[in-house]
C-alpha cells in the first residue's frame, strides 16, 4: 500500500513489538505511548516540531529501504518498521551527545545521556559553556504558547544563541517563566530586577539569556 493512501490506523513495528498508530501521529508520538524510549530534547507535544537536536534518530525501513530519520517529525504508516537502538542509530546518536556536550558540557540532562552512552568527553573543542543547546524550546514556547515572542535567535555559528531583540532587555518579557520550565538544560534563570541596580534599567522581569 502506497503510504499516501491510507487513513485510519497504522500497524506497524517498533523494535519487533506491533503497535498501533493514527494518521498524522509521528514515530517518538507512538512510542512515547508504548512506553519505548527515544532520547529526544527539543521536541514538546504542545509545540510544532523543530527537529534540531537529532537525537531521537532512529532506523526505519518503508517501502524495502531503510534509512535514519528523526522520530519527532517522521509521521508513521502502515507496516514500516522502526528500529530504536541498531548500531547505527547508536554510532549516530553518539556523535550527536558529542556535539551536545561541546556545547552544554555541564548540563545534567547531557551528561547523563552521555554516560549512557559510554561517552567520556567529547572529541569536539568546547563550543560555548553557556549549557545551552539552541533546542529552541524555549523561544518556541515564549512565541506559541504564550504569544509574547519575547526571546529569539542571535547571531550565527558558534555566535547563535538565545536573547531578547536587539539584546535588550525584552519589554514584552511577563516574567512567566515557561523558557525556564521549559529548558531541558536548565539554561536560563528568571531574575526579578525589580530593585533598580546601577546603571541598569530593568523591565521588572528581567531575562537573563544564555
Ligand atoms: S535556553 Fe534552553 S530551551 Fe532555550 S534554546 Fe537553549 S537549551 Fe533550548
Ligand atoms: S527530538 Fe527529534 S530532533 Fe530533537
Amino acid at each position: 500500500m502506497s503510504h499516501q493512501e491510507w487513513s485510519g490506523e497504522a500497524k506497524f513495528t517498533i523494535d519487533d513489538k506491533e503497535v498501533i498508530g493514527y494518521k498524522g501521529e509521528t514515530i517518538l508520538e507512538v512510542a512515547r505511548r508504548e512506553g519505548i524510549n527515544i532520547p529526544a530534547l527539543c521536541h514538546h507535544e504542545a509545540l510544532e516540531p523543530y527537529a534540531v537536536c537529532r537525537l531521537c534518530l532512529v532506523e526505519v525501513t518503508a517501502d524495502k529501504r531503510t534509512r535514519l530519520v528523526t522520530s519527532c517529525i517522521y509521521e508513521v504508516a502502515p507496516d514500516i518498521e522502526v528500529k530504536t537502538s541498531t548500531e547505527k542509530v547508536t554510532r549516530n546518536r553518539k556523535a550527536v551527545l558529542e556535539l551536545l556536550l561541546a556545547r552544554a558540557p555541564d548540563a545534567p540532562v547531557i551528561r547523563k545521556l552521555a554516560k549512557e552512552y559510554g561517552i567520556e568527553r567529547s572529541r569536539y573543542p568546547l563550543i560555548k559553556n553557556d549549557n545551552c543547546i539552541l533546542c529552541g524550546l524555549c523561544v518556541r514556547a515564549c512565541n506559541e504558547i504564550i504569544g509574547a515572542n519575547a526571546i529569539g535567535f542571535i547571531d550565527r555559528g558558534t555566535e547563535r544563541h538565545v536573547g531578547p531583540p536587539i539584546e535588550r532587555l525584552s519589554e514584552r518579557c511577563i516574567g512567566c517563566g515557561t523558557c525556564v520550565y521549559i529548558c531541558p538544560t536548565a539554561a536560563i534563570t528568571l531574575a526579578d530586577v525589580s530593585k533598580p541596580m546601577p546603571g541598569v534599567h530593568a523591565h521588572p522581569h528581567d531575562y537573563e539569556a544564555p
